[in-house]
């Protein structure tokens, strides 16, 4: 049962449960002291975390005819983007919101492992160890997105900030779908690129804010499709505003944490809010599918 994959898929109902027999095998607190919170080198892979069928499904989900004119690219040289906000006025297909919901649960259970965490949900008033419920609040004030790599394409060098968190679902293979580079940690002795390291389904997560990091150069030669990913960061509170609007909806404000009744009553009698100021991650991302 082990070998198995942590998160099965549920056809009918599009949405992913627990392998609990394979969860309660894992040693988060050692996984977290030796692994993703490690001085020196600070990142962890869980293999096998969803089946390799069902990466595999999820890529071709994106990469199909349709779905590849909805990704955004910021520049040039950065990545495509598809972006997800699960506290907006979009509809998003089950499994991915399924998905995302999943992979925030269970990277609290190696973030209980930080102070950071402990602050946080002192602060909101959570039980540190209700994992889905913590991670239900962080979905108010987190961002998740599809990225892809395509030939040339790369992510500068850089460190991110304290309490970030980032979490990478594989979706594509170096040597498969693509013939070189990948993400780059600078660890204390020496350069890990992690792509060597992982496969369809494995899931990556690494301290953003320890280590210096970039994603080199992605080579795609003519026969592959790129490198794609599902990034779930958590964003702390406070990085982003206090109230949201997104493309098409300027009138409707979504908070990203909680509000007084006062607060909310007042929004409705105030002239209506109309923002031109939308972010371009808060544009809106249509999907042809809505089913795996
Ligand atoms: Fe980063």
């Amino acid at each position: 049962m082990n070998d198995k994959a942590l998160l099965v898929f549920d056809e009918k109902e599009q949405t992913f449960f627990w392998n609990e027999h394979r969860l309660k095998s894992i040693d988060f607190r050692s996984r977290s002291l030796n692994g993703l919170f490690k001085e020196n080198c600070s990142y962890t892979l869980i293999k096998n975390f969803i089946d390799k069928d069902i990466a595999l499904r999820i890529k071709e989900y994106y990469i199909q005819k349709k779905m590849r004119d909805v990704f955004y690219n910021v520049n040039s040289t950065g990545n495509d983007r598809i972006f997800y906000y699960l506290n907006s006025p979009y509809q998003y297909p089950q499994f991915i919101k399924s998905l995302i919901m999943k992979i925030m649960e269970f990277k609290n259970k190696f973030f209980i492992y930080t102070d950071f965490y402990h602050t946080y949900c002192m602060v909101m008033g959570l039980n540190p160890k209700h994992f889905e419920k913590v991670a239900c609040t962080q979905s108010l004030h987190s961002w998740q997105a599809v990225y892809w790599y395509k030939n040339g394409q790369s992510h500068f060098k850089h460190i991110d900030n304290y309490g970030e968190l980032a979490t990478f679902l594989i979706l594509s293979e170096l040597g498969k779908d693509y013939s070189d580079g990948g993400l780059k940690l600078y660890c204390q002795n020496e350069e890990k690129v992690l792509d060597d390291l992982y496969n369809y389904g494995d899931l990556c997560l690494f301290d953003q804010s320890k280590l210096f990091h970039e994603v080199v150069p992605i080579k795609v030669e003519a026969n592959q499709v790129g490198r794609l990913q599902l990034y779930v960061p958590t964003i702390p509170l406070n990085y982003m505003q206090e109230t949201l609007v997104f493309e098409n909806y300027p009138n409707r404000k979504f908070y990203t944490r909680k509000q007084s009744i006062y607060t909310k009553i007042m929004d409705r009698i105030r002239p209506p809010y109309v923002s031109k100021d939308i972010h371009y991650s808060r544009k809106e991302f249509k999907h042809y599918e809505y089913t795996l």
